[in-house]
């Protein structure tokens, strides 16, 4: 698959968040994505996603354009900041209810759960998850599906050492699998071990970089 994303820009208030951006990536490959906090990678993403508007261009799968000749991003996974699971639930229970929707096998589930590291049989709540169990079961959420697109903002934050290298193994066998992966992080060792290609971005702009090595 071939994702362009072509001049795309979006304002907010005033402010450019995301200027003239154009790029275009490849299935079978992870695209790293450096820069400061604040220089837009989190809105990229989510206007890749659709969550965000953009104001001018436009996005592309295999030349059809984005939420013009298809609504959303078919089997795409996603972890973004801030994403809500149920805190009632179980995390396997929150991640029937999202599977719902798209059909996945309760066996899939319980893979990816594994994948991550956690136990699909825990009892315990969403609520009562550390912060790095969160984090994991969110990462099992984006890949339960096999998408063909993983946009994954920051996966490795909270996580201890184990769990960096259970994700970076995770990030690794979805590449293998054929996915096309964006990944944003603000861990170097992240970037330099999974990413084919690296653009940073400054102020809503971006230029391919060497991650600032
Ligand atoms: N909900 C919002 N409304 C308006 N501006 C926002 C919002 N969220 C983020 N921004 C602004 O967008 C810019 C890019 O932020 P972000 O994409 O989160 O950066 P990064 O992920 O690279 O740290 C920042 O200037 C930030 O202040
Ligand atoms: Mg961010």
């Amino acid at each position: 698959m071939e994702l362009a994303v072509k001049n795309i820009t979006k304002t907010i208030k005033g402010r450019e968040i995301l200027s003239d951006i154009t790029m275009t990536l490849y299935s079978g490959k992870v695209y790293g994505f450096v820069g400061r906090n604040g220089s837009g990678k989190t809105m990229l993403f989510r206007a890749i996603s659709g969550l965000m508007g953009i104001d001018a261009g436009e996005i592309c799968l295999d030349g059809r354009v984005l939420h013009r000749d298809m609504d959303i991003l078919p089997h795409m996974g996603i972890i973004l900041e801030n994403a809500g699971l149920y805190p009632e639930y179980t995390g396997v229970r929150n991640l029937q209810i999202l599977g719902k929707l798209t059909g996945v096998t309760p066996e899939a589930i319980r893979e990816a759960i594994i994948r991550v590291g956690l136990d699909p049989d825990d009892k315990r709540t969403y609520q009562k998850y550390s912060l790095g169990m969160k984090q994991r079961i969110i990462i099992a959420q984006a890949i339960m599906e096999k998408p063909d697109i993983l946009l994954l903002d920051e996966p490795t934050n909270a996580l201890d050492e184990s769990g960096v290298e259970q994700i970076r193994k995770v990030v690794g066998e979805e590449k293998e699998r054929g996915a096309l992966v964006l990944l944003a992080s603000h861990n170097k060792e992240d970037i330099r071990l999974l990413a084919d290609e690296i653009f940073l971005m400054e102020s809503g702009r971006l230029r391919k970089g060497d991650g600032g090595q």
